[in-house]
């Protein structure tokens, strides 16, 4: 058990408790941060003479030293400390000797953690903002590929009028570009720096906090240390737009689920990407979708769990902040996980475009364009909507469709009907004419897909490091923390088998 307090204790603690205590088994996943905001914190003494240049460029080393070690993997970050700042400040000492033990000049490690959270937080910001760009990217191929691909629009899941996939990809487009300015917002919003409002009152070292708020990347110091070490709205903005962007790929997901069945067939979901059954054969189950639907109530659960913890905290910190982590941690591998996955299966996913169009064509789906030829030639929408109800009723008995039915009668319920009546309910006008802002007329969508493209051009993603992020869901998969294991073994297995 290794603790950087103890003097004014005459017990060990109690075994249990240091367990309890102890969150090195988590906070492990920012040593980088922790590193990161140390080395800023040393050059900020150094600059204001509280420490020396000799023994800054010793701890910097160190800190390097144990950095290296860390990722290379020749040190191993053991459950010996209580936690990460231990750790680091422990390993230090032990590398340096007495320089390490200045390192905490000046600092708590309630403003260290809040650094740390932060750090942690925003490069993740970054890293989830690019995988929700590559999952543009995806939707926006498929709306390329898609503008006379048509399909039924529906409304109570009943079908209602034609669309085009385009259109119907286009609406997510929208969704993740909104999850997107809203991980932006997040960003800018808890650029503050913490560092320096020490265990909650400052400190009366002469700190330089706009100096190490700028080696941080942040726009400044944070401007009340009571409210530096207490915040955590950052986290639960983070967690509100992670299960915002996780509703709207679950009810993607969901659509998925329902055009894979064998009542619409749609869709049809890579192998790669699908799974059988123990004991049916002809099965090949969505589950990713599946997946992807189900962790989103993960997603909310962190929402929910840390709102509450955070609803009765008194000012300043409280341990009971310490429980931000395993959850934020689990939320981020879960949704950056899902974005990538997801993404892999609607970009090998096949559309079925034949089966999408019968489907639009029968439905009547085009019944409002019926009704609006009658206002084209006078009728009043209201008696139009009754003539055409009469039609589709008709239809209904005979079963056929609105393009089936003879012109007579057309013409016995109403005589404003002629032979172009066929002309303006076809799919292709239904469509076509469709030409509102917004709408799922070719030309408008055409539009569309032009600015998202100068979009996708213009909005580079928050990542501002040069490293490439793994796309593959895969490659982030190997990152993963807590994500289930079983998908990865899954998918292991998966890879194997196809390599085979
Ligand atoms: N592990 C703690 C946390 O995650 C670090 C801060 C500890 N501060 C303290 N006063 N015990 O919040």
């Amino acid at each position: 058990m290794a603790q950087l307090w103890g003097g004014r204790f005459t017990k060990e603690t109690d075994k249990l408790v240091y367990n309890f205590n102890a969150s090195i088994s988590f906070d492990q996943k920012f040593y980088e941060q922790d590193i990161r905001g140390s080395k800023a914190h040393v050059a900020m003494l150094a600059r204001q003479g509280i420490l020396t240049a000799e023994e800054k460029d010793q701890i910097e080393a160190g800190l390097d030293g144990i950095l290296a070690d860390v990722r290379s993997g020749k040190l191993e970050i053991t459950s010996e400390y209580e936690d990460i700042h231990s750790f680091v400040e422990a390993n230090l000492i032990d590398r340096i000797g007495d320089a390490g033990k200045k390192l905490h000049t000046g600092r708590s490690r309630n403003d260290q953690v809040a650094l740390d959270m932060k750090l942690y937080v925003r490069d993740e910001i970054d890293e989830t903002d690019e995988l929700v760009k590559k999952l543009l990217e995806a939707l926006q191929k498929i709306m390329e590929e898609n503008v006379h691909t048509y399909m039924p629009g529906f409304t109570h899941l009943q079908k209602a009028q034609p669309v085009t996939l385009a259109h119907h990809v286009g609406a997510y487009f929208e969704m993740f570009v909104r999850d997107r300015s809203r991980l932006a917002d997040i960003r800018k919003r808890m650029n503050t720096c913490p560092l320096g409002a020490g265990a909650l009152a400052g400190t009366t070292y002469p700190l330089d906090r706009e100096y190490t708020a700028q080696l941080l990347g942040f726009d400044g110091p944070t401007r009340n240390s009571m409210d530096s070490v207490s915040d955590r709205d950052y986290v639960i903005e983070l967690l509100s737009a992670f299960s915002t962007i996780m509703m709207h790929m679950s009810r993607f997901c969901e659509e998925i689920i329902m055009w894979n069945s064998n009542e619409y067939r749609f869709v049809e979901i890579d192998d790669a990407y699908s799974t059988g059954s123990s004991i049916m054969p002809q099965k090949k189950n969505p589950d990713i979708a599946e997946l992807v639907r189900g962790k989103t109530g993960r997603v909310y659960g962190a929402l929910t769990s840390i709102l509450t913890t955070m609803k009765g905290i008194p000012l300043a910190y409280n341990k009971d902040m310490q429980e931000d982590k395993e959850l934020t941690f689990d939320a981020i591998d879960t949704v950056k996980g899902c974005l990538a996955l997801f993404t892999g299966m609607i970009s090998t996913m096949q559309f079925n475009k034949q089966n999408m169009e019968a489907s639009a064509k029968n439905g009547f789906t085009n019944a409002t364009d019926a009704a609006d030829y009658l206002v084209n030639h006078g009728v009043p929408f209201r008696d139009a909507h009754g003539i055409v109800g009469r039609l589709v009723l008709t239809c209904i008995d005979k079963g056929i469709s609105l393009d089936e039915l003879p012109l007579e009668e057309y013409k016995a319920i109403s005589p404003v009907f002629e032979n172009d009546i066929y002309e303006a309910i076809s799919m292709k006008t239904c469509v076509e004419k469709r030409m509102t802002i917004g709408a799922p007329g070719p030309d408008v969508m055409e539009k569309v897909i032009a600015e998202n493209k100068k979009y996708l051009e213009e909005n580079i993603a928050l990542k501002k490091s040069k490293e490439d992020i793994p796309v593959t869901g895969m490659a982030v998969l190997q990152q993963q923390y807590t994500l289930a294991e079983a998908i990865e073994e899954w998918i292991a297995s998966l890879k194997k088998e196809i390599n085979s």
